[in-house]
């Protein structure tokens, strides 16, 4: 299989200055890794009594292949680890959030603020009817207030299913509805690059059919104050309560915490449901040793909370570690190129977390920009979201990191909650290649039978014990969640392809199904493909992903009209307008063909491999289930 990918195994190796090693909690790998491994439940309670509990559990885990439960009986809140342990703790004037706006306006809430605002929003959603169990939709820009009404939700127990805002109505609908959401929280707008982006009119598009949602809560952040009109929507500012204060939920460790949607092969995206114990163990461990995090920095994680990195790294991870961290509504390129290292600069960030195609993106607008400000505060950089090649590496760490700073790249999925593997700072790093599992993680490559392969032959990643933020099962839909422990042997299939080398450390090689990932965000070919034959003009319609040097991959549509349409480009843009309107603008197809038939198993599933093969002159493999 490695073959196929044409894989380069040898690798520079970076030895970073062995004073990292020997500052960094988690130095010595291998030391603590063989700790873990000679007693992982024991790893893992030393790891939560670093937190507090309202009543320790009896068990650390219950495995039932394949369905785990951690902390087994114990009770907790989440908040009251991210806010009321540090408020309490002499953190009370500690900077918990700073926010820049696209505009470079600048917001920060101590942890006490934090804490307040929380509060006051909890009770108001209690005012509202919101109940422990209760699911709210958060539709919001990335402003504070999206933080708020996250920790406001694990505050009264209610489960949050925050959605990015750059999703259509269609795919914010069927979030909603899959998700029964009580109340949409939503903004008037978003602005990006100095434009106002409205959101509330997606809302009332999405809501339509959706039986479950009351009430719609708007932040109105405009001038003129946009009108709210029926009885169904309620102003932010009017819904938060005038009394700061609001206990904590006791929530049982294996309570859902939230769903979170992500693109899945087939049908529509599927909600990942975490719990409230062992994810919150899983985000607070990850943050304190892959990052290192410290009292004294400034992190900055450039993802959306709409996202799983958002919930673990923006908001949990920190929050419960006590961290400070910096988050923009700003695009990295307005006003101009430099915007995102001024604020490195001006706010003395320490580290720093962002996604390959973003550095792809700042590469090509050249080392001038960087170099313009002062980086210096920087200590370590991360990456996630899709591999990091390493052109982009050798950027990262030279230009960015001035070949100071150690890079964790960083491989994780909405399911697994938090990062599984990883190079530790202040280990040997490979560009291109991840590294090895984190301490607590059991990571490997195997075959379809779950054979482990040897160094340099390529096969999947599957992980083999479970783990306290392992998803707990998917909304609505557990027979698949029962199927990513049950496709290679009894692990958890992660869908990746991947290639050891001779020490250990890990590559991607790319997804062994039909996500696609588009600059770093997860897209189902199905969810588009769907998206494409809800248009009257289509008839049938295929999506692959294809290679692109900024973006990873872009989507490419393959599409057979309905009898009556001709193709043209106008048609073209029509189709494309309209996935931009029902999915959102990061589900859009770059290129669509139109063609007369489409490559099938004689059972009648599209061969997307086939089209993606043909497209890039590749060898499109065994084609014996092809119909014709
Ligand atoms: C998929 C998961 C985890 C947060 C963001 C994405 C790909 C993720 C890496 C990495 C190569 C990566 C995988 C994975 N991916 N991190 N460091 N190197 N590929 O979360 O949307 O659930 O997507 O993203 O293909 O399966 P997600």
């Amino acid at each position: 299989m490695a073959e196929d990918f044409d894989v380069k195994m040898e690798s520079k190796v970076y030895y970073p200055d062995p004073s990292i090693k020997e500052t960094v909690r988690m130095g010595d790998y291998e030391a603590v890794y063989n700790e873990f491994i000679q007693d992982p439940q024991a790893y893992w309670e030393k790891v939560a009594n670093e937190l507090k509990w309202m009543q320790k559990w009896d068990k650390v885990m219950e495995w039932d292949h394949p369905y785990a439960r951690w902390f087994v009986n114990s009770k907790l809140n989440i908040t009251q680890n991210c806010l009321d342990r540090h408020v309490h703790n002499g953190k009370k004037n500690k900077v918990a959030i700073i926010w820049v706006g696209d505009g470079g306006e600048e917001r920060v809430f101590t942890y006490r603020q934090l804490y307040r605002e929380v509060m006051r929003c909890a009770n108001g959603l209690k005012s509202m009817g919101v109940k422990k169990g209760d699911a709210v939709c958060i539709y919001m820009p990335l402003v504070p207030e999206q933080i708020i009404l996250t920790l406001a939700c694990a505050r009264i127990g209610a489960i949050h299913s925050i959605v990015f805002a750059g999703f259509g109505t269609q795919a914010l609908n069927s979030r909603i509805k899959d998700s029964n959401a009580k109340i949409v929280v939503t903004a008037d707008a978003t602005i990006r690059r100095g434009k106002r982006v409205e959101l509330k009119a997606i809302v009332e598009e999405a809501v339509v059919n959706a039986p479950s949602v009351e009430k719609i809560v708007v932040l109105r952040r405009m001038t003129p104050p946009m009108e709210l009109y029926s009885e169904m929507e309620v102003d932010y500012h009017e819904m938060l309560s005038d009394i700061p204060e609001c206990g904590p939920e006791v929530m049982d460790a294996e309570d859902p915490l939230f769903i979170l949607y992500t693109s899945g092969t087939t049908g529509p995206a599927k909600g990942i449901v975490h719990t409230c114990g062992g994810y919150m163990v899983g985000a607070y461990y990850s943050t304190r040793n892959v990052f290192d995090l410290r009292d004294n920095d400034v992190f900055w994680c450039t993802a959306d909370p709409g996202w799983i990195t958002g919930h673990s790294y923006i908001i949990y991870g920190p929050l419960l570690n006590g961290g400070t961290v910096l988050i923009t509504e700003s695009t990295p390129d307005y006003p101009d190129a430099g915007v995102w290292w001024s604020i490195i600069d001006e706010f003395d960030v320490t580290i720093f977390y962002t996604a390959p195609t973003a550095i792809r993106m700042f590469m090509r607008m050249g080392a001038d920009w960087p170099n313009k400000y002062d980086l210096g505060s920087l200590r370590l950089l991360g990456s996630v979201g899709e591999p990091l090649n390493p052109e982009a590496f050798e950027w990262y760490y030279h230009v960015i990191g001035k070949e100071r700073c150690p890079i964790v790249d960083t491989w994780w999925q909405t399911e697994t909650g938090m990062h599984m593997i990883t190079t530790m700072a202040g280990q040997p790093m490979k560009p291109g290649f991840i590294g090895k599992s984190l301490p607590g993680v059991v990571a490997d490559v195997v075959d379809k039978n779950g054979v482990p392969v040897p160094a340099g032959t390529g096969g999947f990643l599957v992980i083999k014990e479970p783990w306290p933020s392992m998803m707990r099962t998917v909304h609505n839909n557990d027979e698949r969640y029962r199927q990513y422990w049950t496709t290679i042997g009894k692990y958890y299939t992660a869908g990746d392809l991947a290639v050891k080398d001779d020490d250990g450390y890990i590559m991607i090689l790319g997804r062994s199904d039909d996500v696609i990932i588009v600059a770093g965000h997860n897209i189902g070919s199905a969810e588009v493909e769907s998206a494409l034959v809800s248009n009257a003009a289509v008839a049938e319609a295929a999506v692959i992903g294809k290679p692109h040097p900024l973006k990873g991959e872009i989507l490419k549509a393959f599409v057979i009209l309905r009898v009556g349409y001709t193709p043209s480009e106008k048609l073209k843009s029509e189709l494309i307008y309209h996935v931009r309107m029902s999915l959102g603008p990061i589900a859009m197809p770059s290129e669509i063909d139109f063609v007369d038939s489409l490559p099938k198993t004689r059972s009648g599933k599209i061969m997307r491999r086939v089209l993606r093969a043909k497209e890039l002159g590749m060898d499109p493999g065994d084609v014996s289930t092809l119909e014709d």
